[in-house]
């Protein structure tokens, strides 16, 4: 059978080194160590990464779930692994997993110019509803709100 790729909560803190690296490789303004290590701590987020069948991790997700709402605040591949479906199968899961714990409707918010993560987050479901203009730095530039509002029960 073909080796696949799989996806998993991240729990340890092992772990961390490999999403700090994708981490600073994807966004001018990384999260840090203490960010990760509050995320871990917080009940209420989850990390989600998808390991590669060499072993390694090639990205992940952090979401977090408040009453019935998924907040998706990352999504990260490293860029030697990007265009092989890695960032739709860890935002699936997230989804998955938001669902099964009670969330009806997904949110996020993407630079205006990220046509990748675009085009990722419209193909599964979610639609733009809202612009906050010039919320990022680094450059400065509007963060556009994404919405997906049809998560139905699991
Ligand atoms: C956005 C990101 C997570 C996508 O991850 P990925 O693993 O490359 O995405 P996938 O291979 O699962 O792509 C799924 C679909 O998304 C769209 N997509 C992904 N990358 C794209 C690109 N560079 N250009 C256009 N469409 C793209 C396509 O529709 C693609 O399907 P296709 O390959 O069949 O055409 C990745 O580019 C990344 O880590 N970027 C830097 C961090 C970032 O911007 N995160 C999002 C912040 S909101």
């Amino acid at each position: 059978m073909t080796p696949v790729a799989t996806v998993f909560a991240v729990r340890q803190i092992t772990d961390l080194p490999a999403l700090l690296r994708i981490e600073l490789a994807s966004f001018s303004r990384p999260w840090t160590p203490a960010m990760f290590q509050q995320a871990f701590a917080d009940p209420h987020t989850i990390v989600l990464a998808v390991r590669d069948t060499d072993g390694t991790i090639a990205g992940f997700v952090v979401g977090r779930v408040v009453a019935d709402e998924l907040e998706i605040l990352i999504v990260a591949v490293d860029p030697d692994r990007r265009r092989q479906g890695m960032g739709q199968r860890l935002v699936l899961a997230m989804l998955d997993l938001g669902r099964e714990q009670g969330a009806r409707a997904a949110s996020l918010e993407v630079r205006r110019s990220n046509r990748a993560a675009r085009r990722l987050y419209e193909r599964l479901g979610f639609q733009r509803e809202a612009v906050r203009q010039a919320y990022y730095q680094d450059p400065l530039e509007d963060g556009l709100i994404y919405w997906h509002r049809a998560l139905s029960p699991s």
